[in-house]
């Protein structure tokens, strides 16, 4: 299974359009060693020639077009045999509404997800606009499903959806209903021939006993690295909700992300969705060091990994 990092930040990018932290202003003056990202998505393939995106990102035609095997290779026509969501939040979503340029697409999504990206939204007109437009295909909870290409051809690969502490998109969190299992989950991708195991986790609100199971069972993780510490927005100045406010596990401290993912060795562990205030983003800083002390890697656009 072939791994490519589209874009690692988590929404906002890097640097965000509206921030001046010290981050994101260092960024823009060439004062720190960092590099720039975009919004989070990753594309995988086993063979090279069909692609599946993980989540599609408000920056999905750029990502396309950094990535060569992504091209159209006819006059219409695209590698991307389709999409996964782990969650509703725009970041995740917004790239979809990009796709409106009427080409078929599919879309592997919980039911949950489905919905709400679906339902009650005028724009999404834009995407059924022929039969068949969008082929939603629902992943549900721990069961394995294979990757198709079109109607029923072997990608080579196959995924499980798992529910991973989380949270509804900010633009459901006032709407009626239950919260639900489906809301976030992670992505557990499996090369059917070779066996090799990506764990996609990119939003983690807290450490669960499914998040070690998938974590302990994958040759390659990718987890959520939006925070160093709790209360990293409002000690940079940009904002009051803390970490577990917004469902993302911080890195640091006794129990955070960084010292459990420490006592995983043996596999590749890829921190992504990094927010623009993390610390982690400076190459030389003291935070970063720590990560790569922990045999902990941060993910970069254009970062390719081979399973
Ligand atoms: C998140 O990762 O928590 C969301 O992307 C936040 C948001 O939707 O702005
Ligand atoms: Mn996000
Ligand atoms: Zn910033």
């Amino acid at each position: 299974m072939r791994v490519r990092v589209l874009g690692s930040a988590a929404g906002g990018g890097f640097p965000q359009w509206n921030c001046g932290c010290a981050n994101c202003r260092g960024l823009r003056e060439g004062t720190v060693r960092a590099a720039a990202r975009m919004q989070e998505s990753v594309a995988v393939s086993a063979d090279d020639a069909h692609w599946f995106l993980l989540n599609a990102s408000p920056e999905i035609r750029a990502q396309i077009e950094s990535f060569k095997p992504l091209w159209p290779r006819n006059r219409r026509d695209t590698p991307i045999a389709g999409i996964l969501l782990n969650n509703g939040d725009l970041d995740h979503c917004l790239g979809l509404l990009s796709l409106r340029e009427s080409h078929p697409i599919v879309v592997y999504a919980t039911d949950t997800v489905r919905r709400g990206f679906t339902e009650g939204n005028i724009l999404y007109k834009t995407l059924e606009r022929f039969p068949d437009q969008v082929t939603w295909r629902p992943l549900v909870l721990g069961q394995e499903q294979p990757l198709l290409i079109g109607k029923d051809g072997d990608s080579g690969l196959a995924v499980t959806a798992v529910a991973v502490p989380g949270k509804r998109p900010l633009h459901l969190e006032s709407s009626a209903g239950q919260t639900s299992p489906e809301d976030n989950v992670g992505l557990l991708i499996r090369d059917t021939r070779n066996g090799r195991r990506l764990a996609y986790l990119s939003a983690v609100g807290d450490w669960s006993q499914k998040v070690e199971r998938a974590v302990a069972g994958a040759d390659c993780v990718f987890f959520d690295g939006t925070f160093w510490s709790s209360h990293e927005l409002n000690s940079s100045g940009v904002g009051e909700r803390s970490a577990e406010d917004m469902a993302h596990f911080p890195l640091s401290g006794v129990d955070g992300t960084l010292s459990r993912l420490k006592q995983a060795p043996g596999r590749r562990r890829v921190l992504i969705h990094i927010n623009n205030t993390n610390p982690i983003l400076c190459e030389d800083s003291l935070e970063r060091r720590a990560v790569e002390e922990a045999g902990v890697e941060v993910a970069y656009d254009g970062m390719e990994i081979s399973l």
